[in-house]
C-alpha cells in the first residue's frame, strides 16, 4: 500500500512537471508570435499564420545551429532559458497533438536534403528522434521540377489545403535541405450555426467603409469576457470535444483594432485574452470567412533579432554539415482558415448543445456579441496552450 502511494506520487510529479515545461513553452511561443503580428499583421486586413508551425520548425532547425546563430534563434522563439528541454517538449507536444481524437488534427514534420552534400547524422537523428522529421532526398531531376515532390508532400499533408508552397526555381544545386512543418486542423463546432440563419450584414471596415459580409447568427450561451479596462471583449468558441477553441478578440469600439494590436505587443498580455470568460447568453454574429496568407519571413526573422542565420558568411550550421558553408536561404509560411457553419451533420453535437443549456443559469439581460467590424483571432490548444493558428479580420 505504500509503494503504490510512493509510486503514483512520483508519477504525478512528473506528469505536472511535463504540464509545466509545456507552458513555458507555449508562452515562449505566444510571445514569439506577438512579436511577428507586429512585424507581418499590421499593414494587411485580413491575415492567417501558424504560431506553432512557424516557432516549431525554427526550434527543429536550432539543432543544427552554433555559436551566436544558435543563440540568435533561441533569443528570438523566447527558449533560452528551456535549453535543450525544448526539443523535449515538443516531442510530447506533437505526440499530444497527433493522438488528439475529437478533433482532426495532425501536425508532422520532414528534411528533404540535397544528397550531394554530407549531412551530420547526429542532425538527421535528433530531429527524428525530437521532431519526429522523416528525411527524403531532393530530386534534383524530378518531372515538373525539384520543387513539385515538396509541394505535393505539403499538399499531402494538409489535405491539398496548401499547396505550390515553393515556387519553380527555388531549389537548385546549392541547395542544403529545406525543412518542412505542417500542421492540419478540421474541428467541429460544439454548437454548430444553422446555415438558414447566415445571411449578408454590414461590416464596418476601417476608415468608414462598410462592407457586406455573410454573417453566422445565433442566440447561445457562450463564454465571453467584456474587458472594459482595454477596450476589448473575447468570445470563445469551443470546438467538439472542448479542448480546441477559436477566441475572437473584439475591440469595443468600432475602429479600435489598432489599440488592441498596441496591447498585444506588449509581453505577456495576449494570454490574459483567454481567462477570466463567463458563461452569458448572447445574440452572436461571426463572419464567415476564409483567408489565405502567403508570407516570406526572412525580414521580419532578421528584425526580431534572428540575422545570422540569413548570412552567408556568418551563418554558423555547422551541426548540420561540415563540408560546406551553409545558411537559411528562406523561410516560407503559408496558411489558410475557413470559418463556416458546421463540419459534418454529425456535428449537430446536440447532445453538448444540450448539456451546456442546462447547466447555466439564463441572465435576464439579453447581451450581444456582434462581430461586425476588425478583429483578431486565436484558435488554440487549452491544454498545452498552444496557439495554433492566430489571424486577423477586416472585412
Ligand atoms: C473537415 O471535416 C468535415 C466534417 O468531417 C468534412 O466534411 C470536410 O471535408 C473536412 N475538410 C477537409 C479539408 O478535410
Ligand atoms: C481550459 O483549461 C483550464 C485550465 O486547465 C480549465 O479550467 C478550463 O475548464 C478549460 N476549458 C475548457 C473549455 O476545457
Amino acid at each position: 500500500m505504500l509503494y503504490l502511494a510512493v509510486i503514483l506520487a512520483v508519477v504525478g510529479q512528473l506528469v505536472s512537471a511535463d504540464q509545466q515545461q509545456q507552458l513555458s513553452l507555449s508562452s515562449a511561443s505566444a510571445y514569439f508570435s506577438q512579436r511577428l503580428y507586429q512585424n507581418v499583421a499590421l499593414d494587411k486586413s485580413n491575415m492567417i499564420y501558424s504560431p506553432y508551425s512557424i516557432h516549431s520548425a525554427l526550434s527543429m532547425t536550432s539543432l543544427g545551429a552554433r555559436g551566436d546563430t544558435a543563440a540568435e534563434i533561441t533569443t528570438t522563439l523566447g527558449t533560452t532559458s528551456l535549453g535543450d528541454s525544448v526539443h523535449l517538449t515538443y516531442k510530447e507536444l506533437i505526440e499530444q497533438m497527433n493522438s488528439v481524437k475529437e478533433v482532426q488534427l495532425h501536425t508532422g514534420n520532414a528534411i528533404f536534403v540535397n544528397p550531394y552534400f554530407q549531412i551530420a547524422p547526429k542532425f538527421i537523428e535528433d530531429t527524428s528522434n525530437d521532431y519526429f522529421a522523416r528525411t527524403a532526398n531532393i530530386d534534383l531531376t524530378a518531372n515538373g521540377g525539384p520543387e513539385k515532390p515538396i509541394n505535393d508532400y505539403i499538399a499531402a499533408q494538409t489535405e491539398n489545403m496548401i499547396k505550390d508552397v515553393l515556387q519553380p526555381g527555388s531549389i537548385d544545386g546549392s541547395t542544403v535541405m529545406i525543412l518542412v512543418n505542417t500542421i492540419f486542423f478540421n474541428g467541429t463546432w460544439e454548437v454548430t450555426f444553422e446555415k438558414f440563419k447566415t445571411r449578408p450584414q454590414d461590416f464596418k471596415q476601417l476608415a468608414g467603409a462598410v462592407k457586406q459580409v455573410d454573417m453566422m447568427n445565433d442566440e447561445r450561451t457562450i463564454k465571453i469576457k467584456r474587458d472594459n479596462s482595454n477596450g476589448v471583449d473575447v468570445a470563445e468558441l469551443p470546438f467538439k470535444g472542448g479542448r480546441f477553441s477559436l477566441y475572437i478578440a473584439l475591440p469595443q469600439k468600432v475602429d479600435g483594432i489598432t489599440d488592441l494590436e498596441k496591447l498585444l505587443a506588449q509581453p505577456n498580455k495576449v494570454n490574459d485574452l483567454f481567462t477570466g470568460l463567463n458563461y452569458v447568453r448572447v445574440q452572436l454574429a461571426i463572419p464567415k470567412f476564409k483567408t489565405e496568407t502567403t508570407l516570406t519571413l526572412n525580414k521580419p526573422l532578421k528584425d526580431m533579432g534572428m540575422v545570422k542565420a540569413f548570412s552567408p558568411m556568418a551563418a554558423d550550421f555547422t551541426g548540420i554539415t561540415q563540408s560546406a558553408q551553409v545558411y537559411i536561404s528562406q523561410v516560407l509560411h503559408k496558411a489558410m482558415i475557413e470559418v463556416q457553419e458546421t463540419g459534418t451533420v454529425a456535428a449537430a453535437a446536440t447532445v453538448i448543445a444540450i448539456v451546456m443549456e442546462s447547466a447555466i443559469i439564463i441572465s435576464p439581460t439579453q447581451e450581444t456579441f456582434i462581430a461586425d467590424h476588425p478583429f483578431v483571432y486565436f484558435l488554440r490548444d487549452n491544454v498545452s496552450g498552444e496557439i495554433l493558428f492566430q489571424g486577423k479580420f477586416s472585412g
